[in-house]
């Protein structure tokens, strides 16, 4: 069994209650290897977030999702840099100027370029124009982020397989949209299962509400455990 299944996994902390963000950040911070502090968290409580979670966690990964002019995006990756989260997401829609200026004002900690939202599916994409095979888009995007100097892109488990194609290790790959089979999707559309994911090269599997709201999380996180030891024992 590969050791430690769980290192690959990040938890995304997503809620407006502290007490709440504060009991999740000591069940999962030592259990997984990554503790994720989202948009909601960080608007509502702000760097504040960032402390209490890393203070649990092995590795902690600001989710900002930052889109913006290059000066501005590299501002406030400069203002967010002396609280120490080892990943932060920018979008990889911005273009080459702002992601490179995302990785020279990061420093040590390392970005992360959002591609395709995973919960944009083939009707919304055709609303937006951006209609036409979503993983050739995902990959160039990639691409481009990797040519920028990103550590890695997040993106939907079914476009895994292309882009580690294309897109060799080290370059991380992040997934989000990670769903048990037969669960509700909640707004997630582009998603698979952790054994999917698993199997197709994901780096770190992002998995919040399957987790957080699940009615027993500790037996969540214990099912989750035995899904992605039954891919290692599948493929060994
Ligand atoms: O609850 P759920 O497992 O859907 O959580 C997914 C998390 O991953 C959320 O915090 C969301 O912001 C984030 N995320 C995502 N899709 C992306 C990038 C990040 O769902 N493409």
């Amino acid at each position: 069994m590969r050791e430690d299944n769980l290192n690959r996994v990040a938890v995304a902390l997503d809620t407006s209650d502290w007490a709440e963000f504060q009991r999740w950040c000591e069940l999962f911070g030592p259990r997984v290897g990554t503790l994720k502090v989202g948009l909601e968290c960080f608007c509502r409580f702000g760097p504040p977030a960032v402390e209490e979670a890393r203070r649990h966690a092995r590795r902690l990964f600001l989710d900002l999702k930052l889109h913006d002019i290059p000066t501005t995006v590299a501002r406030a990756i400069s203002a967010v840099r002396d609280l120490g989260a080892d990943l932060v997401t920018v979008h990889a829609a911005g273009g080459v100027a702002m992601l490179s200026a995302a990785v020279d004002a990061a420093g040590a900690g390392k970005i992360l370029a959002v591609t395709l939202l995973t919960h944009l599916d083939e009707s919304e994409l055709a609303i937006l124009d951006l209609d036409g095979p979503g993983a050739v888009r995902v990959c160039a995007w990639a691409r481009v982020a990797r040519n920028a100097g990103c550590a890695g892109a997040v993106c939907s488990p079914l476009e895994l397989e292309m882009l580690r194609r294309a897109l060799p290790a080290p370059f991380l790959l992040v997934t989000p949209g990670i769903r048990p089979r037969g669960s509700q999707d909640d707004d997630q559309r582009r998603s698979a299962t952790a054994a999917d994911a698993l199997a197709g090269g994901s780096d770190m599997l992002v998995i919040g509400r399957p987790l957080t709201r699940a009615a027993d999380p500790e037996k969540a996180l214990a099912q989750l455990e035995l899904e992605m030891a039954r891919v290692d024992s599948a493929s060994s």
